[in-house]
């Protein structure tokens, strides 16, 4: 391991003595973005593999977002929504066109997002569907991962993630991601309102269903009228290759949740979109948040989606993708530290020939820190891969170059 400067270790030592040990970072201390490299304090350049778990598809510090964001904070930020404003509905017109959806309803966090789903479909299953009172129970896959709120620790089955947080919320009920006998199984009760799920479980280890599960879950879904919810926070805004990791399944989810690269990593956006029925069963007063829906947040929302289209980032990450995984595949003929490569589009992870509990992972990352390469595992043996979509070919070609050098030259 590199040694650290005296600059990264102040850095390092004021987190660590006045924040919250809620996190462990790689010890590298960053102080600039652009496109998709960041450079740390002593000023040594990084090609950025995490893009802060997908929330940077379009690069760190893109010029248009970043003037559209400075342009709306010197005219108009925060109003709440007690008020209209010129941002909003335009915003909403257009997201809601981009994705054909009749409405859509802007919260902050990608977890805000899976919690106003939930919420929506808890109502729609009493106001609509004819649910008896608090009796709607919502579907989740083992291995999910939507965030930290305690609803979302509630439908967890990582103990990192839900261990000492209860008494937890009622009414979920956790069942085997890419099984459809079980999902079958689980749509036999009356109760069951909606299934949450994420087209690519990202925080799991980018673990891909089988092909046609996401499509044949919703068909099961429509079959029992119970909403089908994708949590496209991770997955979506081009990333896997589609605009949204669902459309390679040609479905549309009664509830979709995007946030992460909605902001193209500038501020916390997320937003829900659905139909009438669905949406419109809050009413005012009902749900809302101070931030959400707030006028920065609708240009920069708008144009970071603008940004993903012009620039076709999707068709990027497919190609880009390929390329990667192809590269991979040809370190695991050299190496038997790496067991798999696995993904879509530019969604991709490693996972390590080592259990779990090994440090493997970890060491492959602080070696591909000192190499110029930034990435984390994921649940001890993976290495999540995941550049901004706007990387060049010959830029991830450099970046294989350095995982293979890395990996090869590994030792434990
Ligand atoms: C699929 C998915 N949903 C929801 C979230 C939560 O997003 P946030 O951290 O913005 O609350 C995440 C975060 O990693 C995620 O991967």
């Amino acid at each position: 391991m590199s040694k650290i400067s005296s600059k990264s270790s102040n850095a390092i030592d004021l987190e660590n003595k006045y924040g919250a040990h809620n996190y462990h970072p790689l010890p590298v201390v960053l102080s600039k973005g652009k496109g998709v490299k960041v450079w740390d304090v002593d000023r040594k350049e990084y090609y950025d593999f995490l893009s802060a778990y997908s929330a940077v598809n379009q690069g760190h510090c893109h010029p248009r977002i970043v003037s559209t964001l400075v342009q709306q904070a010197e005219k108009l930020q925060l109003t709440s929504r007690a008020f209209y404003t010129d941002a909003l509905g335009e915003y909403a017109k257009y997201i809601t066109s981009l994705f054909g959806y009749d409405k859509v309803l802007p919260m902050n966090t990608g977890v805000e997002g899976g919690e106003t789903a939930l919420k929506l479909c808890r109502k729609w299953a009493y106001k609509v569907k004819g649910t008896k009172k608090n009796k709607a129970k919502i579907l989740f896959a083992e291995g999910n991962f939507w965030g930290r709120t305690l609803a979302a620790c509630s439908s967890s089955t990582d103990p990192d993630c839900y261990e000492d947080y209860g008494p937890f919320i009622p009414g979920f009920e956790v069942i085997p991601y890419n099984d459809l006998t079980s999902l079958s199984n689980a749509l036999k009760d009356e109760n069951v309102a909606g299934f949450m799920v994420e087209p690519i479980q990202g925080e799991a280890g980018v673990v891909v269903p089988d092909e046609g599960y996401i499509k044949e879950a919703y068909r099961l879904c429509k079959e029992k009228n119970v909403l089908f919810i994708a949590d496209e926070v991770q997955t979506g805004l081009g990333r896997t290759g589609k605009m949204l990791c669902s459309d390679y399944d040609n479905i549309k989810p009664d509830i979709l949740i995007l946030g992460k690269a909605l902001s193209g990593g500038i501020l916390p956006i997320s937003a829900v979109l659905s139909s009438d029925e669905i949406m419109l069963t809050i009413k005012p007063g009902q749900h809302g948040s101070t931030y959400g829906g707030n006028p920065l947040a609708c240009r920069v929302a708008q144009v970071a989606l603008e940004v993903i289209e012009e620039e076709q980032l999707a068709k990027n990450a497919f190609k880009l993708g390929e390329v990667f995984r192809q590269e991979m595949s040809s370190i695991i003929q050299k190496s038997d530290i790496i067991n798999t490569v696995r993904g879509k589009g530019l969604l991709n992870a490693l996972v390590i020939n080592d259990s779990p509990e090994s440090t493997t992972a970890l060491g492959i990352c602080h070696a591909l820190k000192d190499n110029g390469l930034l990435a984390k595992p994921t649940h001890g043996n993976i290495i999540r891969f995941a550049p901004p979509l706007t990387i060049s070919q010959s830029e991830l070609l450099k970046c294989c170059k350095i995982i293979e050098k890395t990996i090869l030259n590994f030792k434990n």
